[in-house]
């Protein structure tokens, strides 16, 4: 099954990444945060930190095959995939990458005390501390939700001139909050029909703050998949 939704500049695919990224055009930079393949969707107690479990887990068993992180980095003209420690063998091998760290302000808690992602470019490391209480405060719907704070100083780290993210790993759609907030166009897929509405929800919701939203660049986004039922 797949299913557009339009909501403001941004646009959520429901579908799997592997058939949707080959019908997008290019943008600027995909910032995504793919499965882990540490089984994160599991282990935890949902009732306790709020997300809803909707008993299709099993999401994190495995990470992206080597062929879909080859379609997610030819998606754009620059990458920023958290994780990317998770994924050295099958990201290119660029010695003056940038990395970008969110640390947790925390020591030896049960949960990693930092989070990395790889950049395509280059730069110097940079480093972003937020609590994982001060995350919380933006809610929890996905049991790997990213603190909108991490991600929209995420996407201030991209080289100049960036006006179109995509996110071929949407989850609850953080990286697009981030991303209109920003100013930007932005493409999420999401293959979780449960995740899917969130994101679109918290898309909806983003729009009808009473915030000045930058106008977003012309769209370039290909809608080619609009209507077609799988
Ligand atoms: C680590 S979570 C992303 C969480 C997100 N950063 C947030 O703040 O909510 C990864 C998401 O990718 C989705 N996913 C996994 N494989 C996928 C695929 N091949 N295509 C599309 N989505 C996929 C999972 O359902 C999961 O919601």
């Amino acid at each position: 099954m797949s299913r557009v939704e339009v909501i403001g500049g941004a646009v959520m695919h429901l579908g799997d990444c592997l058939d949707v990224l080959p019908t997008l055009a290019m943008a600027d930079a995909v910032v995504t945060d793919p499965p882990y393949g540490i089984k994160a969707d599991r282990n935890r107690n949902s009732e306790r930190w709020g997300w809803v479990d909707y008993g299709n887990g099993g999401w994190d068993n495995e990470r992206p095959s080597p062929e879909v992180m080859a379609l997610v980095l030819k998606a754009a003209k620059h990458a920023v995939v958290w994780g990317g420690n998770y994924f050295t063998d099958m990201l290119p091998a660029t010695p003056l990458s940038k990395w970008l760290v969110w640390d947790k302000g925390q020591e030896g808690f049960s949960l990693a005390d930092c989070e990395f992602a790889w950049c395509s470019f280059e730069g110097a490391i940079r480093r972003k501390t937020c609590s994982r209480s001060r995350a919380l405060q933006d809610g929890k719907e996905h049991p790997t939700q990213k603190a909108l704070a991490v991600m929209e100083w995420c996407i201030g780290q991209l080289p100049k001139g960036c006006g179109s993210i995509i996110d071929p790993f949407a989850g609850s759609g953080t990286t697009g909050i981030a991303a209109v907030r920003l100013g930007m166009n932005f493409v999420g897929v999401e293959r979780d029909p449960g995740y899917f509405d969130i994101a679109c929800r918290r898309l909806e919701e983003a729009y009808r703050q009473p915030r000045l939203f930058a106008e977003p660049p012309a769209r370039t986004v290909q809608l080619s998949m609009l209507g077609d039922d799988k």
